[in-house]
């Protein structure tokens, strides 16, 4: 694995170890990299009240945000136990759209490994943006 890539898994890996889902019994981790290649890592954290439940990947935004302000995010790696790798769901596509691109780098794992690669650009086509609200 690429190093920038290994050092996204392993800090997922980490993150996800510390996931709170009790209700779900299914553990997430996400990373994230921003351009100056620095890497948040987050996990879902459930709530009693189920709605109010976080996914890793909004919890590894509100890491980079809290630490850096707003950055470009170049890449995020998703990590789950499954067989087939886990994608961002609909509405973390959409978060990591504030403050990634479609060339944003989607990296998908399980426990043992990469599983795949997409881009944010193939998985959000027709994102809503900015231009929009202007017209
Ligand atoms: N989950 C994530 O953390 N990220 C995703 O992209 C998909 C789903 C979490 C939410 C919930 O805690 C559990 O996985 C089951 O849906």
């Amino acid at each position: 694995m690429e190093t920038s890539i290994q050092s996204l898994f392993d800090a997922a890996k980490r993150a996800r170890e510390n996931a709170h889902a009790p209700y779900s019994s299914f553990k997430v981790g996400a990373a994230i990299e921003t351009q100056s290649g620095d890497i948040f890592a987050g996990c879902n954290v459930e709530n009693v009240a189920y709605p109010e439940g976080t996914c890793a990947e909004a919890g590894a935004i509100a890491h980079l945000v809290a630490s850096q302000g707003k950055q470009q995010i170049t890449a995020v790696l998703v990590i789950a136990d499954c067989d087939e790798p886990i994608t961002p769901c609909g509405g973390c596509r959409q978060k990591l759209a504030e403050f990634g691109s479609g060339e944003t780098r989607v990296y998908l794992a399980g426990l043992d490994g990469l599983k795949g690669q997409t881009t944010l650009a193939e998985i959000l086509p027709g994102a809503f943006s900015q231009s929009h609200l202007e017209g």
